[in-house]
């Protein structure tokens, strides 16, 4: 048997195995909803221009509903041979109400159908992303403010460089999720433009109002152009470039956590609820969650690279290839909702352990710099002082001693500059209080920006 909806001018049923093969039902069932709402407008857009009834808008309309009520108690039977979610939804409805259920197609194609629900549906979940990247983003700087004294070692090249605020690093991840915020609300502007009206291609011969849909789906306007409404995927290659630069963000974040919560850093604990055991050694906890995350991005980034392909040299308008935009963007979308969902709920039960990350930091020489420093401000060039200080670090490598741990004596072998005022700028807190500008990592610096980035997520 062929297809209903356009089995007309052909003369044998389509080859079983083909109609399975260029199905989208088993995966674009989830825009039913969207799909739904796009009909209600396209039919209540027919009835304002008076081509079809407003008894016949009606009907349309409650039988949807009705179908949508079905979908949601279980009781739809999609049919693999109806293709896509948009046949199974009408069949459903002709079924409800009968021959009326025919003319919802009337001006529109599943072409500019299929573009106009990728959208809604899109501008939904970004909706929801964007909400919990605020969610998470708002755990990170409250964890910040509670550590806005917390001393730990900052690392260039992994290995200790200076030493910060815990506080500090936080709101650095902090600003990596506010651009990311930044990002998917400009993406999601060219994704509430409405391709509906587009028709097949060349737009349709009934005269239709496209900005009576557009304002009833809450679309910011209609489309320009026929041809690009159908064929552009744009939006969906953007939101996933959006996605992988999360996806990317927290892989940085994820690899960190993991490093802390090991024996060999010991900086953090993660609650037991976020970790697994293993079966064979009793002693394991391990982090599971931000290990899985890291994981994650390559699937984004593979998705990425999957959109760009689909779309590459693909003539206008529409071709059956944007079918295969919908898994990648998919599960591009469950891959960030699930693994910002896990942060945000991880985030606010990280424990620092304090004196592991004090004595970390307190190795490694890591006031090397503001002895330096310290020089500077008493007349030598700065390369001189590094010069003295490299020799100093070289001597308590020697003697297995951190710079505060010599003597003035000993440290007065290499400059003469040197005072008994030179211990305050070597503890851990006078390096970090020192930094004390904008953008610093002094704690009264990373309580301010707490205060800057929370006006932030309020003015949203
Ligand atoms: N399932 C199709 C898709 O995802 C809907 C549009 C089909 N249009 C067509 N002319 N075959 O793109």
């Amino acid at each position: 048997q062929t297809n209903a909806s356009w089995g007309g001018r052909f003369a044998e049923a389509t080859d079983a195995f083909v109609a399975e093969f260029t199905a989208s039902i088993g995966f674009d069932a989830r825009l039913y909803r969207h799909d739904i709402e796009g009909s209600i407008a396209h039919a209540t857009m027919l009835a304002k221009c008076n081509v079809i009834t407003e008894q016949e808008q009606q009907a349309i309309v409650d039988g949807l509903k009705a179908v949508q009520s079905d979908i949601e108690n279980g009781d739809m039977q999609w049919s693999v041979a109806l293709e896509d979610v948009h046949m199974n939804v009408e069949a459903a409805l002709t079924a409800k109400i009968g021959t009326v259920g025919k003319k919802l197609h009337t001006g529109r194609s599943r072409n500019d159908q299929i573009a106009t629900d990728i959208r809604l549906y899109l501008r939904d979940e970004i909706d929801h992303l964007a909400s919990e990247l605020t969610r998470l983003q708002a755990a990170l700087i409250e964890l910040a403010q509670t550590e806005a004294n917390t001393i730990m070692p900052g690392f260039t090249h992994l290995q200790t460089a200076q030493p910060v605020t815990f506080g500090h690093h936080l709101l650095a991840w902090n600003e990596m999720l506010q651009r990311d915020y930044e990002r998917i609300i400009d993406c999601r502007k060219r994704v509430n433009i409405m391709p509906l009206g587009a028709a097949a291609l060349a737009g349709t011969t009934y005269p239709i109002d496209r900005t009576i849909t557009a304002e009833l789906l809450g679309f910011d306007r209609p489309s320009e152009n026929s041809l690009d409404s159908v064929s552009d995927r744009d939006f969906a290659i953007e939101f996933t470039q959006v996605g992988a630069l999360i996806m990317m963000h927290l892989s940085r974040m994820s690899e960190e956590l993991v490093l802390w919560a090991s024996a060999q850093f010991d900086f953090i604990d993660l609650p037991d609820r976020f970790c697994t055991g293993s079966s064979i050694m009793p002693q394991k906890k391990n982090p599971d969650v931000p290990e899985l995350v890291r994981g994650k991005t390559g699937r984004v980034y593979g998705h990425l690279m999957s959109l760009l392909t689909l779309m590459k040299s693909q003539p206008l308008a529409y071709n059956k290839d944007n079918q295969e935009d919908k898994e990648p963007l998919f599960d591009t979308i469950d891959t960030l909702a699930g693994s910002l969902r896990a942060f945000a709920d991880m985030v606010p039960h990280i424990k620092a352990k304090k004196d592991s990350m004090y004595q970390a930091a307190a190795k490694g020489y890591s006031t090397a710099t503001d002895l330096a420093d310290y020089l500077v401000k008493k007349g030598l060039p700065f390369r001189d002082a590094h010069e003295v200080v490299g020799e100093s670090v070289a001597f308590g490598i020697e003697q297995s001693k951190d710079l505060a741990e010599l003597t003035l004596a000993q440290l007065q072998q290499f400059s003469d500059l040197i005072e008994q005022d030179v211990f305050d700028v070597l503890t851990l807190e006078g390096s970090v209080a020192a930094r004390d500008h904008l953008g610093g990592t002094a704690p009264n610096q990373v309580l301010a920006a707490c205060l800057r980035a929370q006006q932030t997520l309020k003015a949203r």
